[in-house]
């Protein structure tokens, strides 16, 4: 058994879609009359469903009812899904899947620790789902990054402790949640935000060759 494992987020390092997310955000946005702009979206990478609605309705200075933001959270998720359900393999982000291979190649198990709670069905679409040795999704944690349950979730799937496993993370809360305990994190984005990042890259495209068999050997 190898010694490390690799704990991937989903959304913004598997795949993009974030330009879905905002595509469904901002039409919630205009509905309730006010501009919802990218820049705004930046602000809802890695932030759960629920909080992203918080931090929309903020920006337009709105107060709804309970009731009324459950409604909004479903239907904003069915537009979402609108988008989801016409996403294929040509959407995969480069260099994911040659990631996954050079894992495979090194026998290096790893699992998808996701805020999303349409991570299964976003992995299937891709065709990626039946690679993953296990999924933590939005469905299966109660506390959202930078709170780190989702990967001591992920590391007891890889049976790892979490100092043998290494995070790739575009938010910077999920750098955050990786670095809380310990595991390794890897920023895919900006270095200049992912600053807390151990690693850096600008993307899957970047990472050496050589990176896990490198790690491995400090390791030994
Ligand atoms: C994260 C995204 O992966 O999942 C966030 O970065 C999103 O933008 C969150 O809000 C929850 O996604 P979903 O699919 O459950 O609405
Ligand atoms: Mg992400």
């Amino acid at each position: 058994m190898s010694k490390i494992g690799v704990i991937f987020d989903l959304d913004g390092v598997i795949v993009d879609t974030a330009k879905y997310h905002y595509l469904a955000w901002k039409s919630l946005a205009d509905h309730l009359g006010f501009e919802f702009t990218e820049a705004h979206n930046e602000l809802l990478k890695g932030v759960s469903r629920v909080r992203s609605l918080e931090i929309l309705l903020d920006i337009g200075n709105v107060q709804l009812s309970e009731q009324r933001k459950q409604e909004i959270l479903i239907s904003k998720n069915e537009e979402y899904l609108g988008y989801i359900m016409k996403m294929n393999a040509d959407e995969i982000l480069p260099g994911a899947e040659k990631l996954l291979n050079t894992l495979d190649d090194l026998g290096i198990n790893y699992v998808l620790g996701s805020a999303s709670k349409n991570a299964e069905l976003i992995l299937k679409q891709v065709g990626l789902y039946h690679r993953f040795y296990g999924i933590v999704d939005g469905n299966a944690v109660s506390k959202a990054k930078p709170d780190p349950e989702v990967f001591l979730i992920g590391a007891k799937k890889l049976n790892m402790p979490p100092k043998s496993c290494i995070v790739f993370e575009d938010a910077i809360a999920g750098i955050e949640a990786a670095n809380i305990v310990n595991m390794t994190s890897v920023g895919i984005g900006d270095k200049d935000i992912l600053i807390e990042a151990d690693f850096n890259f600008n993307s899957l495209t970047e990472i050496p060759e050589d990176f896990f068999s490198r790690f491995l050997s400090e390791k030994n």
